[in-house]
């Protein structure tokens, strides 16, 4: 990143040192003319170590200690326990009340409060890095490296804010509209169809993450970004590595693992670009590479666009998928109803998305005159927002543990946010839930989850790493 800002991630900010810094919103671009080269490649270890160091070392440091304390947003993302079943912390955080301290700033398990604040123009999410410590400020600038960035770095969309924020989103939104989505429901069904064809080849239990639910987003989203199907396997593992950097307070080894994926993934979408200027198809990318001189993206807005939506594309729709089979699965009866009424699997995706959302959380961090639950904040402050908290909140939703396909307000929750940040892949990934998770249950009605499922070792995401079954 050049001199100003910084994001901050889906989460609540790993930088803690820097909390109270005001807020800026704009991006910048190291690829710019003026600024420095990036430094020599004997430079990349140290630069690799400052990075983490700066993103995930401090605020580890930070979590760590509050974990200790008793502080329960620092349990909340250090303690496996409570990765796995975060629900029971969710409802101690809600027993403090509508917002309370963490140990990165402020936290809320609100709808209201959380649903006001992702609407609201007086908070954003990125922060600026000028009233950092200047070591921070040194390391931030020593680090920056495109291919080291992730999607939760600026200039991806999700952490820039306006003006660069509605430039980007209006570049990609023309491909989600509801129009252009509906378009996509046969090649959604279709590609169900096939991967559920070669399932029928297997005997004895399968990984469904593996043979369906990670397969179906991934070849979905290849195809409306012209990006070659054949490479989905390197796509799946560089996501689920680079997966982790959504999370604050990563260990070393993890992160080092994580940038080697990003860089993977740079590269690939280099050549991309490249093969795409030559020979442009109908497809997003395509457009995105040849638009006019005065709408175009910098090289780095290009691979921080495409990579979003990319990830994004399969990343979180995989646990949709995943938890989805689950619920079902726990909850037979609903199942059955919905073979012999499938009119009520819109309904169904609905309360997944609620129940066990595939986001769990987000940030943001106040600007001038932000205020919350009636106190006013000091710019930069920055708010874990639990979206899956937020989603049990029993104001809004009745009896929130219960799993009910047929609850009426299930479409009111924040699983894709709100506000100008809300989800642009929101129509696809329900499209991706109902065809793929009705056309699974259709074809193996008997479906049942065997052996031990494990979920997805990430705090930001919730979903499966495996999810055994027995399809007959
Ligand atoms: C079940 C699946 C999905 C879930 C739960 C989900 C959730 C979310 C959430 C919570 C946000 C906003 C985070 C915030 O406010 O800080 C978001 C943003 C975004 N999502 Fe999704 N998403 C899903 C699928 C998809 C798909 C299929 C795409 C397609 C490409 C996509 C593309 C994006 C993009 C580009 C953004 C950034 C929007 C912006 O910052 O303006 N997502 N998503």
């Amino acid at each position: 990143m050049g001199a100003g800002r910084d994001g901050v991630g889906l989460v609540g900010g790993p930088l803690p040192p820097c909390q109270t810094a005001p807020v800026d919103t704009q991006t910048t671009d190291t690829d710019a003319p003026g600024h420095p080269r990036p430094p020599a490649r004997v430079l990349r270890p140290a630069r690799t170590v400052v990075r983490w160091a700066v993103r995930h070392g401090l605020p580890a440091v930070y979590l760590e200690r509050g974990a200790r304390r008793g502080d329960l947003v620092g349990r909340l993302l250090r303690d496996p326990a409570a990765r796995d079943e975060p629900y029971p912390l969710y409802e101690q955080l809600r027993a403090r009340g509508p917002v309370s301290p963490g140990s990165i700033g402020l936290v809320t398990a609100s709808h209201a409060v959380a649903s006001d604040m992702l609407r609201s123009d007086r908070f954003g999410v990125g922060w600026d890095r000028s009233a950092a410590p200047r070591l921070i400020r040194w390391a931030l600038r020593f680090g920056d490296e495109l291919d080291a960035t992730g999607v939760a770095e600026p200039p991806s969309m999700l952490v820039v804010d306006p003006p660069d924020h509605t430039r980007f989103r209006r570049l990609v939104s023309r491909a989600f509209t509801p129009r252009a989505t509906a378009a996509f429901e046969p090649v959604v069904q279709r590609t169900a169809d096939a991967l559920l064809d070669a399932l029928e080849l297997r005997s004895g239990p399968v990984d469904l993450v593996e043979t369906y639910a990670a397969q179906l987003p991934v070849l979905v989203i290849a195809d409306l970004l012209g990006v070659p199907t054949e490479r989905r396997e390197d796509f799946l593992r560089w996501g689920a590595a680079a997966a982790a950097t959504l999370d604050p307070g990563l260990p070393f080894r993890r992160y080092v693992a994580a940038e080697r994926a990003l860089r993977a993934m740079h590269s690939f979408l280099r050549e991309h670009f490249a093969r795409l200027r030559r020979e442009p198809g109908e497809d997003l990318v395509s457009r995105l590479v040849g638009l006019p001189d005065d709408e175009a993206l910098t090289e780095r807005e290009l691979h921080a666009t495409v990579m979003l939506l990319l990830g994004a594309g399969f990343e979180t729709t995989v646990n949709l998928l995943g938890n989805g089979v689950m619920l079902l699965d726990r909850h037979r009866e609903q199942r059955d109803a919905l073979l012999a009424d499938p009119s009520g699997w819109d309904g169904a995706v609905e309360e997944v998305l609620r129940h066990d959302s595939p986001v769990q959380i987000t940030g943001r961090s106040a600007k001038d005159g932000a205020a919350l639950a009636g106190r006013e904040l000091r710019p930069g402050t920055r708010v874990t927002v639990l979206l899956g908290a937020a989603n049990r909140d029993p104001e809004v939703f009745a009896d929130p543990a219960r799993f009910d396909i047929t609850r009426a307000n299930a479409r009111d929750h924040l699983a894709f946010s709100a506000g100008i940040h809300y989800c642009v892949g929101a129509g696809l990934a329900r499209l991706e839930g109902v065809v793929g998770l009705r056309a699974l249950t259709e074809r193996y009605p008997g479906l049942r989850v065997s052996g031990r499922p494990v979920r997805r070792d990430l705090q930001t995401l919730r979903g499966f790493e495996h999810l055994p079954v027995k399809l007959f």
